[in-house]
């Protein structure tokens, strides 16, 4: 595991400001400039790991969070789009976990690493979303606060109620809560607005002397990742000494993630997703959020949750009237040539146009989610589906029933 600290440049608001500014908004010559350094740090990075790896599988863990399916594309399908990889079924969460939740849980081991030795012994250690660390600290018999804002988890992880605390809320305000730990220990969603807004949370929640240990994604995972981390592990040196370990986290593919793998013909490759690890030692908090950047909310949009079965099913609050009689057979419509997602990424542009999102990562538009949502709190209570949707057949497609139950993959 390499290990980097160092001095790092002193910045303040306004150059701050002008380099979130160049990673969201960038000149048309400044992003062909940052596409281009990406690629060639792409290929580069590819021919070191097919070079050091002897399994293709290995290949994927080595590309910096370079999606899969985008490394074969840069690799033109010559050694890695092979068959043989090892494939193991997904981790079973119940409920499921969810892209719109962000939820890339670590391994139990990295969990059990993070908190056996990063978790405060005698003191609290606050876990900001991170909650298979609070569950190893709870298995540790260590004194946990978890924040996190999924509702979920509490079905989930039964032993959460060994906590000393759980707090359903969003990271981004836990700072006003009146708690001061010895260890804060967050993995925020892998974007800049996310993790600027989680770290500057926990600089508040921690106390003077503590630390604070957080993910960092690696520089591939998109074009403009390796600015983003600069500007991160930049402003994070301000609150306190740093060091980095570089690959040390070890992330375990979720369910809706091997959906897309398998989508986009690749077999499950276990466990290639890997984050670095990042270890401030605090001595002040950060004065004020970072300015000029958009908050989650106001990226993903809201969402209403339903759990059915095992499937946790999201649908956009977005109110849409039916304008047309017509309209009726757009009830539930793919996006692409069927209801699977071919990706998960806030970059995909079909992500805008979806309402309907389940944890096996099938999606559709609808016409109307007030009735979808309707029917599905139905099913969500246990309702058979004829049942459910018994009353609305004036409203509904007559093909309905068979569409619903391939968005929630009921096939069998
Ligand atoms: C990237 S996952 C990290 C999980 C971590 N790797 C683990 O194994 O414990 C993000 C977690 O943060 C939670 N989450 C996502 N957005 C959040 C937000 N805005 N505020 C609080 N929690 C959030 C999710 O429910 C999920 O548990």
């Amino acid at each position: 595991m390499a290990s980097l600290a160092g001095s790092r440049p002193w910045i303040g608001d306004f150059m701050i400001q002008q380099r979130v500014a160049d990673i969201m908004n960038p000149s048309a010559d400044r992003l062909a400039q940052i596409n281009a350094q990406y690629r060639s740090a792409a290929r580069e990075t590819l021919a070191q790991a097919l070079a050091g790896c002897e399994s293709p599988a290995g290949v994927f863990s080595k590309m910096k969070g370079m999606f899969p399916s985008d490394v074969v594309l840069l690799e033109n399908g010559q050694a890695l789009k092979c068959e043989n990889y090892s494939c193991s079924p997904a981790p079973e969460y119940h409920p499921e976990l969810h892209a719109l939740d962000y939820e890339w849980y670590f391994t139990t081991r990295t969990a059990h690493e993070l908190s056996g030795e990063y978790g405060s012994r005698n003191g609290v250690t606050i876990c900001l979303g991170a909650p298979k660390v609070a569950i190893a600290a709870i298995h540790q018999s260590r004194s946990v606060v978890l924040v996190d804002k999924n509702p979920c988890l509490l079905n989930r992880f039964p032993e959460l109620g060994r906590s000393e605390e759980v707090h359903l809320m969003d990271a981004i305000d836990s700072g006003r809560l009146r708690l001061r730990a010895d260890a804060v220990i967050f993995d925020a969603p892998w974007y800049l607005t996310d993790t600027m807004g989680w770290l500057f949370a926990a600089s508040q929640l921690v106390r003077a002397g503590g630390s604070i240990i957080f993910a960092l994604y690696p520089s591939l995972v998109r074009p403009s990742a390796l600015l983003e981390r600069e500007l991160i592990l930049d402003i994070a040196s301000t609150i306190g000494s740093l060091e980095v370990h570089q690959e040390a986290l070890v992330y375990e593919t979720p369910l809706f993630e091997q959906e897309v793998l398998y989508g986009s013909g690749l077999p499950c490759m276990a466990e290639w997703r890997r984050g670095d690890l990042v270890c401030v030692t605090a001595s002040k908090p950060l004065a004020s959020l970072p300015p000029g950047l958009l908050y989650r909310p106001s990226i993903d949009g809201a969402w209403r949750s339903f759990v059915i079965g095992e499937q946790v099913v999201k649908v956009r609050k977005r109110l849409l009237r039916l304008r047309h009689s017509e309209q009726r057979e757009d009830l539930l419509a793919p996006v692409g040539t069927s209801f699977l997602l071919d990706s998960v990424s806030v970059r995909a542009p079909q992500r805008e146009i979806v309402d309907v999102w389940t944890s096996r990562n099938r999606a559709a538009r609808s016409s109307n989610t007030s009735l979808v949502s309707l029917l599905l709190r139905r099913l969500a209570r246990g309702e058979s589906l004829p049942h459910a949707i018994g009353p609305y057949v004036s409203r509904i497609p007559g093909d309905f029933g068979d569409q619903l139950c391939e968005l929630l993959a009921m096939g069998g």
